[in-house]
């Protein structure tokens, strides 16, 4: 019998521990056996069984989510003069690396069903100088990408799939859609590592050409420099980790929509309409759930009431980008985005890792009962 006094965490990686431990035991000691430790065969393997993932012809492995950003922008020589729109609705990074190669983010306002770009609002703020948009494919799940491509004309898309990994658009896996797809292995992740990592995936073989320089210093062959790149490199503890975990991905996956579903009946049981908003399921847009995300009213008190009963909830992401004081400088003021800034205020991330048990839901759903009814 479950004991009902225990907390019940947002997440816990300590279960999947106990899951992966030998596999992960044993590609450690691949790699510990052969002493290399950058890039090498480890990350070549991982590529090649991301590209089968993910259903594209290149994956080149990267740092961290913000990397493959950025390496992703510098490869389509993103710089000052430009702009490049995104959401302010989403992990900071995303806006950031916009910033810190000298070109300006623009942001359009969230769609409230999705939490994503509002492809309606794209066009108006398309300028001459747009040099990339980035949709986000947030929670896990996955942008209005007909709509958003339609409205971008040529101008490349960067898919930021940092939370997305997995995800299918109409049947086709997210990061194949755009001109490159950016990827966290950020530990708590669907597809984490024991550490940073990262991956930008691409259809064109010149641009993953390019992307792989870009990753060592625009190196190519060694210490002749095209241009200037950075160390984007993945190490190879981390590539023989994520390949040990990489196979059980879908099984988490569905998991994790099991989860979701056990929610929807949950919620549905507890008569909480008009009080909780569940994430909406759009047909073609699949969903992973890397979060499951509620809207709700009095969501602060709400928040510390599950805390008084141990049950944990976040928020992601409680300040629009726009709103954020290293982008004062942008002009942007408070009423720009409303969706985003009531989207801030409103949103609360329920547990939803894959080993999450049955009757912790239950006192998830039940925590938040005994609040609003
Ligand atoms: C939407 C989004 N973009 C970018 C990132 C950056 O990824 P990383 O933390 O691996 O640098 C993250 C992850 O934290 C994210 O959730």
């Amino acid at each position: 019998m479950p004991d009902q006094n225990q907390p019940v965490p947002i997440f816990d990686l300590t279960r999947q521990w106990q899951e992966v431990r030998d596999d992960v035991h044993a590609a450690l000691e691949r790699v510990f056996a052969t002493q290399q430790f950058i890039l090498g065969p480890e990350v070549a393997a991982l590529e090649k069984e991301c590209t089968a993932y993910l259903k594209v012809k290149r994956a080149v492995a990267v740092s961290s989510g913000t990397d493959a950003l950025l390496a992703a922008l510098m490869t389509l020589d993103v710089g000052p003069g430009d702009e490049v729109i995104t959401t302010p609705f989403t992990f900071f990074a995303t806006a950031g690396v916009v910033h810190r190669i000298g070109a300006r983010p623009v942001f359009v306002d969230i769609d409230p069903s999705d939490f994503n770009l509002d492809s309606h609002k794209l066009s108006a703020a398309i300028t001459p100088r747009t040099k990339a948009i980035i949709p986000v494919h947030l929670y896990g799940q996955a942008a209005d990408m007909d709509a958003i491509r339609a409205a971008a004309g040529s101008i490349p898309l960067v898919e930021d799939c940092c939370q997305a990994i997995g995800t299918e658009y109409k049947g086709v896996p997210v990061g194949g859609i755009g001109a490159f797809g950016c990827f966290s292995f950020f530990p708590t992740k669907n597809l984490g590592a024991f550490g940073d990592g990262g991956l930008v995936t691409t259809n064109d073989e010149a641009l993953a050409d390019r992307l792989a320089d870009m990753r060592v210093h625009g190196m190519r062959p060694k210490y002749v420099h095209h241009f200037v790149g950075g160390n984007f490199r993945l190490d190879a503890l981390q590539a023989a980790i994520l390949r040990a975990k990489l196979p059980r991905l879908p099984g988490w996956i569905a998991k994790r929509q099991a989860g979701a579903a056990h929610y929807r009946e949950l919620f549905a049981r507890a008569g909480l309409d008009g009080k909780v908003r569940l994430p909406e399921e759009i047909p073609g847009r699949g969903h992973t759930y890397h979060q499951f995300v509620v809207r709700v009213e009095r969501r602060d008190a709400l928040r510390e009431h599950l805390a008084k009963q141990g049950i944990g909830a976040e928020i992601y992401y409680p300040i629009s980008l726009h709103e954020q004081q290293c982008f004062a400088g942008l002009g942007y003021r408070r009423g720009d985005f409303p969706e985003s800034e009531k989207a801030e205020a409103e949103v609360l991330a329920l547990p939803i890792f894959p080993e999450l048990r049955a009757d912790e839901r239950e006192r998830v759903v039940a925590g938040i009962a005994s609040f609003y009814l």
